[in-house]
């Protein structure tokens, strides 16, 4: 089983996307389990305090190495961890590869940043790996790690049942998905592509690899770099 601890200072913005559908199921089913801790549980003085002024001067509190030192030693303590994940705006973007790997790599740790961030020295000497969801910013690391989440939970075998396959989605092979389509055939003189009728599995095969090209080209043509 899959174990991610997430670390944050606001374990009440993340616990709700764990308790809705797809990845309450994988919890339920005993295929993934999720820990949250509160920083402010590992805080070393009475005041619980876990972020501090910079150095050097300059505006937004910093968080302090020690009560993330003393949360992710006791989680060491108890089994391997495969990565100590950060989430921050300023590292590499997650995507669909990263997403594969830590799907099968075994237990991870999730730190939230928060703040002006997070003292260097924990990027520096406990943090495996810093991850962003995008070259935007968000006001804590609560969110993007919800997201990194799902995007590695809905992997595990298991999770998905076959009708909702993950060999299918967008990004999975490099190419964007094709187009889908439902009941009902006609809608306000829109119709379903006459292909998808035809019951002819070889042809539809080839227009969905056709549409996917076509979309993949026009939405993200660095896929054919
Ligand atoms: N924290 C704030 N913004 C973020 C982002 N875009 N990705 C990951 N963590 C963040």
């Amino acid at each position: 089983m899959l174990r991610i601890d997430i670390i944050s200072v606001l374990p009440k913005l993340i616990k709700s996307p764990f308790n809705a559908s797809i990845i309450k199921r994988a919890i339920e089913k005993k295929i993934v389990e999720i820990h949250f801790h509160d920083l402010k549980d590992y805080a070393s003085n009475k005041r619980k305090q876990v972020d501090d002024y910079q150095f050097g001067g300059g505006s937004g509190m910093v968080l302090m190495i020690e009560p993330i030192k003393n949360c992710i030693d006791l989680l060491k303590k108890d089994r391997v961890y495969k990565e100590i994940i950060y989430m921050t705006p300023d590292a590499k973007i997650l995507n669909q590869k990263i997403a594969n790997k830590l799907s099968i790599g075994g237990n991870l740790i999730i730190l939230c940043g928060h703040y002006k961030g997070v003292d260097q020295r924990v990027r520096d000497k406990i943090i495996t790996m810093e991850i962003s969801i995008g070259d935007y910013v968000l006001s804590g690391g609560e969110l993007p790690a919800a997201v990194l989440c799902d995007s590695i939970i809905r992997l595990i075998p298991g999770v998905l049942g076959d009708e909702t396959s993950a060999l299918s989605d967008s990004f999975q092979d490099g190419m964007i998905a094709p187009p889908v389509y439902t009941r009902p055939e006609n809608f306000d003189n829109m119709s379903v592509p006459k292909i998808l009728m035809s019951g002819n599995k070889g042809k539809i095969e080839n227009w969905r690899e056709e549409k996917a090209i076509e979309r993949t080209k026009k939405i993200r043509p660095n896929f054919f770099d």
